[in-house]
């Protein structure tokens, strides 16, 4: 089988290296790719909306699954316009149509879409421009911390969390007088603060049948002890030592049993990924948000823990008999450690050079902003490099990467060390 995948991140070269190992594979594109894809895939310089572009490759290369990493596509309808096309309409896209992306691309009908399917979520309400001074009462009603949400995407952007009232009541304003978030903020969510520790759960579903990945955690902020400023995400670890059993149990009928009768019920056709991002509130799941598409850095140690042949998969979901498929899932501890460009996420340098990156032989590298500039592997992205290890234990897996982490190099490299440590509490209270 011919495959796309679309995308230049960890993510989509996590997903490269995985179906690479298919015996099911026959030729592998990337579009637009990254230095690391281009050793084990062929790159192709297209945009992942450059839609038109995306058909030429496809019929040129007689493509007959395609992978969308990230979730713009999805949201401006790739999956739509494929079955809009004759000729593309038999292609498997692994990636819901637009009805189905809302869940990532409204936070509105997503926060419906849960209180209609009783699926447990912080309280909310939504406001715009005409019901500013609603949106003042409702704020007056909660307890700090206050979360204001752009309805639309923002870049990751769009999420701001205020511990006082009146800079929750100057940002709302920004946010829907001022646009802040340009049309992304039209509507604007705000929901009750949700207490807990944070977690994600990945699902892969043809519509019908679901299949369950391994959980991970990500760590958002830039600093240290999370401190500091949002980013993409600076690590990740999976499985999470405090999603037991009987949390991932819960996880299941409350969430992704009814998520799936959901959209089935609005007849939303749903084939790809779903992202749940959770709260653990004293051992019951909240959902805080859905994504349509994988995580990025959760993608390089999910992926890597998934023992199945992922080609086979995707062709469940595209033909829908997910069902008849089995996943099996390694038992060992994946962790990645993301080594940035030093600003980021704010300003920072490209065209670095990466060395030492040969010299690795225990870790797993995916590489997420790299290209190649006259045969050398150089930065360019805020996000760089991602450095996966699989051990027996946290531990030893953080020490392998954090290892890794350390040797490859370039200037002004960044990248935090305390990713995973507060999950070793867990795990010494488990055992
Ligand atoms: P989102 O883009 O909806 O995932 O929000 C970004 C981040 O904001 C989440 O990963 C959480 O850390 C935080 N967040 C969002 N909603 C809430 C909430 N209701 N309560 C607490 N934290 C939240
Ligand atoms: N790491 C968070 C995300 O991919 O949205």
């Amino acid at each position: 089988m011919n495959v796309l995948i679309i995308g230049s991140g960890g993510r989509e070269h996590a997903f490269a290296w995985k179906i690479k190992q298919s015996k099911k594979l026959s030729n592998l594109y990337v579009a637009p790719g990254n230095a690391g894809t281009s050793v084990i895939a062929t790159n192709v310089a297209i945009h992942p909306t450059d839609f038109d572009a995306i058909k030429k490759l496809v019929l040129e290369k007689n493509i007959e699954l395609v992978i969308v990493g990230p979730e713009d596509p999805l949201v401006e309808g790739i999956h739509d316009f494929f079955l809009a096309d004759e000729q593309l309409k038999s292609i498997g896209i692994i990636g819901p149509k637009k009805d189905g992306a809302q869940l990532e691309g409204s936070k509105e009908f997503s926060k419906k879409f849960m209180v209609k399917n009783n699926i447990p979520t912080a309280k909310y309400a939504t406001f715009t421009v005409e019901t500013l001074q609603d949106g003042f009462h409702f704020l007056e009603s909660l307890e700090p911390p206050f979360v204001l949400k752009a309805d639309g995407l923002a870049a990751g952007k769009g999420v701001l969390i205020l511990d006082d009232l009146q800079a929750a009541k100057n940002e709302l304003t920004e946010m829907l007088t001022n646009k802040k978030f340009g049309a992304a903020s039209t509507k604007v969510v705000i929901e009750e603060f949700l207490h807990g520790i944070e977690l994600s759960v990945f699902i892969l579903t043809d519509g019908n049948s679901y299949k369950i990945l391994p959980s991970a955690k990500d760590y958002k902020r830039i600093g240290e002890g999370d401190t500091g400023l949002n980013t993409g995400g600076m690590g990740a670890i999976s499985p999470v030592p405090f999603a037991d059993d009987a949390f991932l149990k819960k996880v299941e009928e409350q969430i992704v049993k009814p998520t799936i009768t959901g959209l089935k019920k609005q007849d939303i056709d749903y084939k790809g990924f779903i992202f749940i991002g959770l709260m653990n509130n004293n051992g019951n799941p909240y959902v805080i948000e859905y994504n349509v598409r994988m995580g990025d850095p959760e993608t390089e140690v999910v992926i890597p823990r998934i023992e199945s042949d992922l080609l086979d998969l995707f062709e469940g979901v595209a033909h829908q008999t997910l069902h008849e498929k089995e996943i099996k899932i390694s038992d060992k501890t994946a962790t990645t450690v993301m080594l940035v460009s030093g600003g980021y996420p704010e300003d920072y340098e490209k065209g670095k050079e990466i060395s030492n990156l040969e010299n690795v032989a225990t870790s797993l590298i995916f590489h997420a902003g790299t290209k190649l500039e006259n045969n050398k592997v150089v930065t360019n992205g805020g996000r760089v490099i991602a450095v996966t290890s699989l051990a027996n234990s946290i531990e030893e897996a953080l020490q392998i990467s954090f290892t890794n982490a350390k040797n490859i190099d370039f200037e002004n490299k960044y990248y935090r060390k305390d990713i995973g440590k507060d999950l070793l509490n867990f795990v010494e209270k488990q055992s």
